[in-house]
């Protein structure tokens, strides 16, 4: 079976995080992807968090599956002429250097353009045009600066980061739908264009809903959030929220049995309307049903606190499986907080390649997170992480067709810098 990017060829000069987790999202849908890395060093995440001595880092390995790598010197004059020819040979080139590298580098947009008019050119960049264009930028940064910190914790504790990496991953798949869109319009143009997607607006993106609630707040307090309840004034900004919903179906995290040992036996539990007679009776409470304080939404918001501390003596006496297991029967929308390890062992996940063992030569087998965008025409299976250059020689010749001769006079200028030997090991 054909993958739906079969013959799409794309110039990967990305690195860290946001750049590759577009780039490989290409690779899983078919595109070929030649990730160019600087001689000798490579991706910097290469060597960052190394659990195993001089092994490629998982961080590499799970950001950089079904790509081919070359190393080259883009500064080297021959190096130029390589990376000149790539221009012409791939539909797209991805990069999220920092600010104004790649004019540094003498390949600006228009001169790319007029290499080759086809070409997408797609860009991470911290942010867009304005005060802080020329700024470099890194995960956090872009949840702070993009609304999620400011949202995110407890009213009374410090702005919050989230583990989910929503400047970088999240500005990634920005990214690749930004391609394949401008892909797409290039098959009734025939013309490349620019795609840019900034961090800052990524995650701002992410946070719509708050923005949403910023807005709400002019027209009174946010009834949904447990401060109302409280009786806290807001003050003029989108507040955090804890683990409220904060949404038209109130929710909240909440002990399960075994919460004093086990630093993940919570639930998250939503007390969505239209099941709100089952949840009193699961919980004992069959009086709420008709009682005027409990009966009608609109009635229960100055009460969540109450209301979910009572939710709360009811999931203590279960596990957060048990709990899980009876509220599906009644259509109540909750979820298990699950740990790291307990998705790794899940086997739901391995059985539709969300959550991948891959094998690599240096550091054996590995957990990864598989294509989590299912096609039924086209298959994501997952195959290792590039070693740094190993595909030098193999793109040099089979896709833009130098002799032998041409390569070795490219090794000898130092363009590719790595011995060729350990480049190809
Ligand atoms: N050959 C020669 N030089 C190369 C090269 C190659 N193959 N690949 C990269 N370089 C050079 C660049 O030309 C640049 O040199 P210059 O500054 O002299 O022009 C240099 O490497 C550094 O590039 P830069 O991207 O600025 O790296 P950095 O380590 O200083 O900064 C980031 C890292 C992530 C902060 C920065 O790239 C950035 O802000 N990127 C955009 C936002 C982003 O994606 N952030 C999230 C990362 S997950």
């Amino acid at each position: 079976m054909t993958k739906a990017l079969t013959g799409v060829r794309i110039l990967d000069f990305t690195h860290v995080q946001s750049g590759p987790t577009c780039t490989q999202l290409l690779a899983w849908f078919g595109a070929d992807v030649i990730k160019v890395e600087r001689p000798g060093v490579g991706d910097i995440t290469r060597g960052q968090l190394q659990d195993i001595p001089n092994v490629d880092s998982l961080y590499f390995t799970m950001l950089n599956h079904n790509k081919r790598s070359i190393t080259l010197d883009t500064k080297n004059a021959k190096g130029k002429e390589v990376l000149t020819a790539l221009i012409k040979s791939c539909d797209v080139l991805v990069e999220n250097f920092g600010p104004g590298v790649l004019d540094r580098m003498g390949f600006p947009w228009e001169k790319i353009q007029s290499i080759n008019p086809k070409m997408i050119v797609a860009s991470v960049k911290g942010f867009g045009p304005g005060p802080y264009q020329e700024c470099k930028v890194y995960e956090n940064v872009a949840q702070c600066t993009g609304g999620a910190a400011s949202t995110t914790g407890f009213r009374d504790g410090v702005p919050l980061v989230t583990g989910a990496q929503i400047g970088d991953s999240g500005t990634g798949l920005h990214l690749a739908l930004g391609i394949v869109t401008a892909l797409f319009q290039r098959t009734v143009t025939g013309r490349g264009q620019r795609v840019t997607a900034a961090m800052q607006d990524g995650v701002l993106n992410l946070c719509r809903v708050k923005l949403r609630d910023q807005q709400r707040l002019a027209h009174g307090p946010l009834k949904e959030y447990s401060q109302f309840g409280e009786g806290i004034a807001f003050g003029d900004a989108t507040p955090r929220a804890g683990n409220d919903s904060g949404g038209g179906q109130p929710g909240r995290i909440l002990k399960c049995k075994g919460w004093e040992t086990d630093p993940n036996a919570y639930i998250y539990f939503i007390t969505q309307a239209p099941v709100w007679e089952k949840i009193c009776d699961v919980i004992g409470e069959p009086g709420w049903k008709t009682h005027a304080d409990y009966a009608k939404p609109a009635a229960r918001l100055p009460r969540l606190n109450e209301i979910f501390a009572r939710i709360e003596q009811w999931t203590m006496t279960k596990t957060k499986f048990e709990a899980m297991d009876i509220l599906n029967e009644f259509d109540i929308p909750c979820g298990p907080i699950l740990s790291m390890k307990e998705l790794a062992e899940d086997q739901s996940l391995r059985a539709t390649g969300t959550v991948v063992e891959v094998d690599h030569p240096r550091r054996g087998k590995y957990l990864s997170v598989g294509n989590p965008i299912k096609l039924s025409d086209s298959p994501s299976d997952v195959t290792r992480s590039p070693l740094l250059g190993e595909h030098t020689d193999e793109v040099l010749r089979d896709v833009l067709g130098f002799s032998d001769h041409q390569i070795a006079e490219i090794h000898d200028s130092g363009a590719l810098a790595a011995p060729r030997k350990e480049a190809v090991e």
